[in-house]
């Protein structure tokens, strides 16, 4: 199965792979970096995930890390420490692809300058979480990534890391006028750094393989969200991979016909982190407006940067879209409890763009900074929805707007999540059984 995130990011992926393991062998990462951040709420208790897999909460799951992800092993030693001291065995449970390319410090110091440039240049930032994904995605296309695998050999990465760093300290130096990284220091901690990753690579196309003929039941973990893909997103503002469902496959090493369900994580409002077009966008700073709301009750701010996210109504021309890019099988509607108390709940159904009324979202991210979004007006509740776990729980009003969505949408609603403990959820056809 994979889970993929349905809007731009932060849909509550993490939460509901955390919840979905519960009946899986292993979960596997197979796109982006530590620019992601997964929040799962385990009896009270907060974890923040980045570049593990969200399966790693549960004794005996076993994480991968695809060949699709850019892995910053510095990084990596924080976030298996982080879990190590409270308790969680990660060792013998994570196992990452030797083909994984590697972001370095050049990476980072790339993606800084290159904002900074772009907004001295009157561009405008992309508004990236700053921690190298672009400039690693751009060597491992260029075929000069300094990979995983050459962790094992300290002349092949001696001389790989000089190449690198030259051309990188190239663009710094001359391009973006910044700091250049200094060579032996990044190699001496990167060799550091290898004695703990190394005795993690594995070959991980082949062990999901191995895996999958044993019966296993394996879930395939995005980041990001649909709309910050590369190819399909809002182009130039999204991230530098494929988040889209179909990339499971080519990101982990295994063939589509691993992938029989596809769970399309829709949040029951729209956010954002970033800059970019967003049609249904609500101000968010006006105390008793509804992007307050949402913004405030939904404790939108960036799991990783921090930054406010951006907030809006539901917007079911985008999620059409998505739905049919993933080829979803199933939503699961997160976040339901933040619209608890809203006298009426808006849809963004469609556009008018030009003075034409159009009901998918345009591909050109200029045409869809020009939509203007076209709204249906349903009525909210006043109920607490809040940590129910059954259907019949949920007020008609909730029932009714789920319904809908899943209408405009053009995709079945699996399952419901009503608070961010993995208790709060609300299962109608569970993904495993679908
Ligand atoms: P991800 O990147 O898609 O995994 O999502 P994030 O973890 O970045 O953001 C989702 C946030 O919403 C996290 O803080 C979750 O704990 C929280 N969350 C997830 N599901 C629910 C829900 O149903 N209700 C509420 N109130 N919070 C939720
Ligand atoms: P999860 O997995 C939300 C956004 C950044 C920026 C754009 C490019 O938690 O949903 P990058 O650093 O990737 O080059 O930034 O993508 N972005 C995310 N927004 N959730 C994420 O991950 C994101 N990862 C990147 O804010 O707009
Ligand atoms: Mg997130």
């Amino acid at each position: 199965m994979v889970v993929v995130g349905n809007q731009w990011g932060d849909e509550g992926k993490g939460k509901v792979v955390d919840w979905l393991t519960d009946q899986a062998h292993g979960v596997v990462r197979f796109q982006g970096g530590h620019n992601a951040g997964h929040t799962l709420v385990i009896n009270g208790q907060k974890t923040a995930l980045q570049l593990i897999p969200s399966g790693i909460m549960r004794a005996g799951v076993a994480c991968y890390i695809g060949n699709g992800v850019v892995v910053d092993p510095g990084h990596l030693a924080t976030e298996i420490a982080r879990l190590e001291a409270v308790g969680i065995e990660v060792r013998s449970r994570l196992r990452i692809s030797e083909s994984c390319p590697l972001v370095l410090p050049s990476h980072v110091a790339l993606d800084v300058a290159r904002e900074l440039s772009r907004e001295t240049r009157g561009q405008g930032k992309i508004g990236t979480t700053g921690k190298g994904i672009g400039p690693a995605y751009e060597d491992k296309v260029a075929r000069r990534a300094v990979r995983a695998q050459d962790l094992k050999h300290p002349q092949r990465l001696h001389d790989k890391l000089r190449e690198t760093l030259d051309l990188h300290n190239f663009m710094l130096r001359e391009y973006l006028h910044a700091q250049p990284i200094e060579f032996t220091p990044t190699y001496e901690r990167l060799l550091e750094l290898a004695a703990g990753v190394v005795p993690l690579l594995a070959d991980v196309g082949h062990l999901i393989h191995l895996g999958h003929e044993r019966g296993e039941r394996l879930l395939f973990e995005g980041a990001q969200g649909t709309l910050l893909d590369v190819d399909h997103g809002t182009y130039p503002f999204v991230t530098s991979s494929n988040c889209v469902a179909g990339n499971a496959a080519a990101g982990s090493g295994v063939g589509p016909g691993y992938l029989h369900y596809v769970l399309g994580i829709t949040k029951a409002y729209t956010t954002r982190v970033g800059s970019g077009p967003f049609p249904s966008e609500l101000p968010i700073d006006q105390p008793g407006t509804v992007g307050h709301h949402l913004h405030t009750v939904g404790q939108e701010r960036g799991t990783v940067t921090g930054r406010p996210r951006r907030c809006g109504w539901i917007d079911t021309a985008a999620l059409k879209r998505a739905n049919i890019i993933n080829s979803t099988s199933g939503q699961c509607i997160t976040k339901l409890d933040v619209l608890d108390g809203l006298p009426e709940i808006r849809i963004c159904v469609g556009y008018t763009l030009d003075g034409r009324d159009i009901d998918v979202l345009p591909l050109d991210a200029d045409d869809i900074a020009r939509c203007q979004p076209r709204y249906e007006t349903v009525p909210g509740w006043s109920e607490t929805t809040a940590g129910a776990t059954r259907w019949a729980q949920l007020p008609q009003a909730a029932r009714s707007y789920l319904e809908r969505i899943a209408e405009l949408s053009g995709t079945p609603i699996a399952m419901v999540s009503t608070g961010p403990d993995r208790e709060h959820t609300i299962v109608l056809q569970h993904p495993f059984e679908g």
